[in-house]
């Protein structure tokens, strides 16, 4: 089985980045090497955490055409010989041509149980939010395959984690990307790298 060339997509602190670093270096993801971490925020700390790890990165920012932008990460990946994408807290939607290309080979980690609070405006601390005032008792966090629908594909795992009283947006957060998203997105990696996920008629099935 091939070693799978992974590409890490950031836009901000990194901290998931991390978590599958730290997974990686630990031996919990198997037949996967970090190839790539492309940051769209030439400031963002996930950059640090690249260079601290010996890993080769990138900024590539928007500007005015989504269609340039996705055509400049399209091009990075190829000259990295990608085989895995994980967006992990990467703030923008990716064109068709990618999600063409890697179907079923992006991963992407959202901080709430998919279906709820999610889809185009839902991203970082909206969600928390949203799910502190619409009064859920229990969210979580999702890791699923990147389709055309904005948190719409194929999801792989999900983790629960309990809202608890006087939590506030930040304090949610913090409890989901600890005691969930660190967990599930470097054991779905983990499973992607060693093709051990099937996907049928758009559910997952891991064998
Ligand atoms: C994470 O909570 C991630 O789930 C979320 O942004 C944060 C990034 O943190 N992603 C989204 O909301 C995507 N819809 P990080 O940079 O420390 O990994």
């Amino acid at each position: 089985m091939k070693t799978k060339n992974i590409a890490v997509l950031v836009s901000g602190g990194g901290t998931n980045l991390q978590a599958i670093i730290d997974a990686h270096k630990s031996g919990k993801i198997t037949n996967g090497n970090i190839a790539l971490v492309l940051s769209s925020n030439p400031n963002a700390y996930a950059l640090e955490r690249a260079s601290n790890n010996g890993i080769e990165s990138c900024v590539i920012t928007k500007g005015d055409s989504r269609e340039a932008f996705s055509d400049a990460i399209l091009a990075k990946l190829e000259e990295y010989d990608i085989d895995i994408i994980v967006l992990a807290g990467f703030m923008h939607i990716l064109s068709g041509k990618i999600i063409e290309k890697y179907t079923n080979k992006i991963l992407n980690v959202h901080p709430a149980l998919i279906p709820s609070f999610c889809g185009e405006g839902f991203y970082g601390l909206r969600v928390h939010k949203a799910a502190l005032e619409k009064g859920v008792k229990v969210t979580g966090a999702t890791v699923h395959f990147v389709n055309e629908i904005a948190d719409g594909g194929p999801i792989i795992l999900q983790k629960a984690v309990y809202i608890e009283e006087d939590d506030t947006p930040e304090t949610l957060q913090k409890r989901v990307m600890e005691n969930a998203e660190w967990e599930i997105l470097p054991r779905a990696l983990d499973l992607l790298c060693n093709e051990k996920i099937v996907v049928e008629n758009n559910i997952v099935k891991i064998n």
